[in-house]
Parts: C-alpha cells; sequence; structure tokens
C-alpha cells in the first residue's frame, strides 16, 4: 500500500504526524505506536506526536508527547498503551457543567480540529474500536485528516478478519481454562468461566474448543440450561466426574436477557452471566459448581507473536494510508493481505455464525451450545 501518484502532495508536504489510542486498552496498542513512529521516521521523515488519553485528552489540556525512536524502543512487548486510553471523550457530545450546576452535552469537533492543528499535526492515526472510529469518521467530515487502525479483543469488527489483542485474549483464556481442568478434575466439579466479548462470542467459542470445554454459550446462540445439564449427566454417567463450561459475557438464555452490572459513573457493562449459569447447573444436577470471571486479565499482559505481528502490519500501513491521503480510511486485514476500507464500515459487528462450520465443528466433537 504505497503511496500513489496525486496523492503524493501529502508525502512531499507532511512534516508531522499525530496518533491516539481511544476505547478500551488491547495488547498490540503498543506495538502500534511503535510501527507508525518507525515507519514515519525512516519511511518518510515524518515526526510523531502522541496525544494521550484519546479525544479525551486532546480536549482537556493532557500534554502530548514528542514520539521518537527512543520513546518507542522496548514497546513491541508491553501491554497497554503508553499514550493512555479513555472510552469517553467524544467531542460531539462534551460533558460541560454550567455556572448553574446543570450539566449539558456540547459539540466541541471544531475546537478539537483546532488543537489538533494548534499542535502541528498534519494528519492523525487513530487505533480504536467502532465507537473511535465513529469519531474520527464525524472529523473527516469535517475536514479532519485521519486514517484509523481497528483495535478491540473482542475480533468483533466485520471489516477485518482479524484484530490484534484478540490472540493474546485467547492465550489468557486458554491458559486460565487448563488451569481449571486440574481443579475440576481433582474436586469433580463443574467449572464455570465467564470470558469478555461483547456481543459476540468469539473468545468464548475459541477457548472453549482450545480447552476442551463440555459446552460454550454465547450470545450468538440463546441457551437452553437443561441442555447443558442433561450433557454434563451423560458424561458423568459414562465415568466422568467434572465439565468445564465457558460463558460469554454476553451469552443469554432462551426468551431471556443479558446480565448487566454498573461501573461507578453509572456505565452499564456486560457481566455476571457466570454466576447465573452456575447456580442454575447447580440446582439442576446437584454437583459442586464454581465460577471464575476472568474479566480484564483478558486485556493484560505481553502480546503474543501474532498479536505484535499483525499490530506492527497494521502500524505501518496506517503510516503508508496517510502518505496516500486517504482520509476516513482503515487498515484492515483480509485473508494474509492489508487493504484499507471506509472507517464507517468498521461499525458493522462480526458475530459468531450459528449455522457456520466453526460452531457445526464444535458440536460435532460434543460440544452443547445449550
Ligand atoms: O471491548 C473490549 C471489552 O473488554 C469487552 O470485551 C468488555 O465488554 C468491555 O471492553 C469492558 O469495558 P470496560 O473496560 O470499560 O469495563
Amino acid at each position: 500500500m504505497q503511496p500513489q501518484i496525486g496523492w503524493l502532495r501529502h508525502v512531499d508536504i507532511m512534516k508531522t504526524i499525530g496518533i491516539l489510542t481511544g476505547g478500551g486498552d488491547a495488547p498490540g496498542l503498543n506495538a502500534v505506536i511503535r510501527a507508525v513512529v518507525l515507519t514515519a521516521k525512516h519511511h518518510y521523515g515524518w515526526n510523531v506526536i502522541g496525544i494521550r488519553q484519546g479525544f479525551d485528552g486532546l480536549l482537556h489540556d493532557a500534554p502530548s508527547i514528542v514520539l521518537d525512536e527512543a520513546r518507542v524502543r522496548n514497546l513491541l512487548t508491553r501491554g497497554g498503551t503508553i499514550l493512555g486510553a479513555v472510552n469517553r471523550g467524544n467531542p460531539f457530545t462534551q460533558m460541560i457543567e454550567r455556572p448553574d450546576g446543570t450539566v449539558e452535552a456540547v459539540d466541541l469537533s471544531e475546537e478539537a480540529l483546532r488543537r489538533l492543528q494548534g499542535l502541528g499535526i498534519e494528519a492523525l492515526i487513530v487505533a480504536g474500536g467502532d465507537g473511535t472510529m465513529a469519531i474520527a469518521q464525524k472529523l473527516v467530515d469535517r475536514g479532519a485528516r485521519i486514517v484509523g487502525v481497528p483495535k478491540t479483543i473482542d475480533n468483533d469488527l466485520a471489516q477485518t478478519d482479524v484484530t490484534f489483542g484478540f490472540d493474546t485474549a485467547i492465550l489468557t483464556a486458554t491458559d486460565a481454562l487448563d488451569k481449571l481442568q486440574t481443579t475440576a478434575e481433582s474436586h469433580h466439579r463443574v467449572m464455570v468461566l465467564e470470558v469478555m466479548g461483547r456481543n459476540a462470542g468469539w473468545i468464548a467459542l475459541k477457548t472453549g474448543v482450545a480447552g476442551g470445554a463440555d459446552a460454550i454459550l454465547i450470545p450468538e446462540i440463546p441457551f437452553d440450561v437443561g441442555k447443558v445439564c442433561d450433557h454434563i449427566q451423560s458424561t458423568r454417567t459414562d465415568g466422568r466426574n467434572y465439565s468445564l463450561i465457558v460463558v460469554a459475557e454476553g451469552a443469554a438464555p432462551v426468551g431471556g436477557g443479558q446480565e448487566y452490572y454498573i461501573k461507578s459513573g453509572g456505565v452499564m457493562r456486560l457481566g455476571g452471566i457466570g454466576y447465573i449459569v452456575g447456580n442454575m447447573i447447580a440446582d439442576c444436577i446437584g454437583a459442586e459448581v464454581r465460577v471464575t470471571v476472568l474479566g480484564h486479565l483478558q486485556r493484560g499482559g505481553q502480546p503474543t507473536p501474532h498479536d505484535r505481528w499483525l499490530a506492527t502490519r497494521f502500524g505501518a500501513a496506517a503510516v503508508h494510508l496517510a502518505a496516500a491521503g486517504k482520509w476516513g480510511e482503515m487498515v484492515a486485514l483480509h485473508g494474509e493481505n492489508i487493504v484499507s476500507v471506509p472507517m464507517i464500515d468498521a461499525l458493522q459487528m462480526k458475530q459468531v455464525d450459528p449455522e457456520g462450520e466453526m460452531v457445526q465443528m464444535a458440536r460435532d466433537l460434543g460440544i452443547v451450545f445449550g
């Protein structure tokens, strides 16, 4: 994806680009930052400025940092993002407190654009999920020069085959399931592992298959816990006295809704279905059940080599996209190739196909989906 004739003016003119990371963190974000800085410097001779704390930091004076080669040394192996990330701070709906104490949402997008200019940033790379891409696209509509890098451990973005962070999350979740297996076997227990993934069951499906689960409950297939209990009973009749159940945080029973808990600040987050499933199984088969909610452990730790590689490819390709002036485009993986797609399309969700080959393969192994 080298710059094409006709867009070369961006290469000639640009001296400084910026980068920010939006939404939640994901293993591999630092590898993206590193690849952007190294490609910008070595291939184009550009400087890179890092904006801290996403769009929120841009609007609230978080000091930006000059990202030179020394600053990104040793970043490949580090989880999180050195730039910080927040999943608030939409410039189009900034919450402002009026002198009379009332709080109002105001549009500060023009201010965001002015601040980018003020920093001397001629093009901006944003690494984020669907929310970040939606904001970026609206800024592009107002004249901003932005390209995107997709990021999420959930792997639920339709326009890319895979996102970095997903492989690391699978490794962490599978490692947890492997560890639960030994206690399950020793104590003849049913171990329930709740994993992340929002409204997609990718983490649960891959972890469940890789860790030899008996049942995998995902948002795409409403579950009947009676079927899970029947399956556990039949494995016990066959002489195996333990079971492993993987539950996606977004899974829901037939005719029922998803489970949420409320974080401080009133933000609703998926979670808690693992305990409900655990209680239901304990009630129906009378076995000892234990529940583990893996939570944010899935977002942490060193990125796997796969995620470092993909993040590096995405970061480098995003710099070439900026050089080509492809504002409003986002890098993506299609097969073995890095391509670019409209950022706005990143809003389409990719879910597990309940009738697809992967679920069928798991069913053929005897895994129950409820
Ligand atoms: O999108 C990534 C993710 O980790 C989801 O799997 C999870 O539902 C959500 O973010 C948690 O968000 P937060 O870190 O804001 O609690």
